[in-house]
């Protein structure tokens, strides 16, 4: 009897010490997995580990576009907050703005079997075979922020309502310059938008430019330079110097006359900031114009605090990532998300089901979109501060609380 207990009792003991050894050795593992934050590189490190997908396990594979861009530092900051404290593993690229590159992070993530894939494009038309390599894996994918394009491995979309990101820098424009009572009076504007592989970019355009389209129409707007269509006033990859760059050949073409420069419609803050640098180099006029933006970069509200840029159109990301893990938990369990996940996640937030706007060649691609506000000089403090996602520095001006 007490052979027969010893001899369990070892048998027992061994089992623990096994599945000790087990679980310290993926222990490790995980650890070093859940710390991996690859950063501009393609090399690959941990392995995911489990494959199961009960809710706080797995690897989640989340791929950013770009560290050169202020928000994408956020976004990847806080997705990669959530998930690890809801108990996933988390790899993070970057891929350094480069299309290619991305393939090359995403077929990692792939090869280390993540169990769902986080994806915000550098161009949405460049995924679609590495993401039938994920499909094909049963790995299923969110679009984040920016739509990709003609795959069908994309399941869901989140994101803000873009075109009312437009909506809302169009209506500040109109609010601020009283359109609606300005009479015979004009304003000269220009306009810069954003990068034509991204999706949102014609989204931001098209919001503007059809609730300002009967001021251009009556003639209460004008625009010296001609440029109105979306490719004439594209900014490839956001990119701060070539908005510059193209603000200055504006300035010097069209308002070296001495014409007045009243309205720089920028769909976001990286390109806001080139526009105001060339103002600030290149323009004679004594008006200040009232620069639009998006983000709330910390450059621009730095300028919107020193009065150089008049608005940004904030979208907190922070919520952002809030309903990326809750779609992402309730898709690893192996449910088909619908509008029921805004009501059962509870979020404080506004959240929209969307079935309509977003169709990326192969299909509508059922969208989570919440909604985007308007941030200026006067209420920076209450929709910034107040609500902690910046705090303010030393020199007085606002630095994010996640970067
Ligand atoms: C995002 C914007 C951002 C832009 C450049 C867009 O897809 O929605 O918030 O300003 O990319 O990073």
């Amino acid at each position: 009897m007490r052979k027969k207990f010893l001899s369990v009792f070892l048998s027992v003991a061994m089992a623990v010490t096994l599945l000790a050894g087990c679980s310290s050795s993926s222990g490790s593992k995980t650890s070093s997995g859940s710390d991996t934050s690859k950063t501009k590189t393609s090399e690959t490190t941990s392995k995911a580990g489990s494959s199961t997908t009960a809710k706080g396990s797995g690897t989640i594979g989340i791929a950013m576009p770009t560290k050169s861009l202020e928000r994408w530092n956020r976004d990847g900051s806080y997705l990669e907050e959530q998930f690890k404290k809801a108990g996933y593993k988390v790899e993070l690229t970057y891929s350094d703005n480069n299309s290619d590159q991305q393939v090359n992070d995403i077929q990692n993530l792939i090869a280390d079997k993540v169990n769902l894939l986080v994806v915000a494009a550098i161009d949405g038309d460049t995924l679609s075979t590495v993401l039938a390599d994920a499909k094909g894996q049963n790995i299923p994918v969110i679009a984040y922020d920016r739509l990709i394009m003609n795959t069908d491995a994309v399941s869901y979309y989140v994101s803000f309502d873009n075109y009312s990101v437009g909506k809302l820098q169009a209506q500040y424009i109109i609010d601020t310059l009283k359109l609606d009572s300005a009479g015979s009076k004009t304003y000269n504007m220009e306009i810069t938008a954003g990068d034509p592989a991204d999706n949102n970019a014609k989204f931001f355009y098209n919001g503007a430019m059809d609730t300002l389209k009967k001021y251009v129409d009556k003639g209460t707007i004008k625009i010296p330079s001609g440029q109105t269509k979306f490719e004439d006033v594209a900014t490839a990859q956001w990119d701060t110097s070539k908005a510059m760059d193209r603000m200055q050949n504006i300035l010097a073409s069209y308002y070296a006359n001495g014409s007045q420069l009243d309205v720089c419609l920028c769909s976001n803050d990286s390109t806001a900031l080139g526009v105001e640098q060339a103002v600030a180099s290149d323009y004679a006029g004594k008006n200040v114009p009232l620069v639009t933006g998006q983000d709330g970069d910390e450059a621009n509200l730095k300028n919107i605090i020193d009065g150089k840029q008049a608005m940004t159109v904030y979208k907190a990301v922070a919520n952002e990532a809030v309903v990326t893990l809750n779609l992402a938990e309730s898709m690893l369990k192996g449910n088909k998300p619908d509008k029921g996940l805004i009501s059962d996640s509870g979020w404080s937030f506004k959240c929209n089901y969307d079935t309509t706007s977003y169709n990326n060649g192969k299909a509508i691609i059922p969208s989570y979109l919440l909604t985007p506000d308007v941030v200026t000089k006067d209420n920076y403090k209450e929709k910034l501060v107040d609500t902690k996602y910046y705090t303010v520095g030393s020199d007085g001006y606002l630095k994010a609380a996640t970067n």
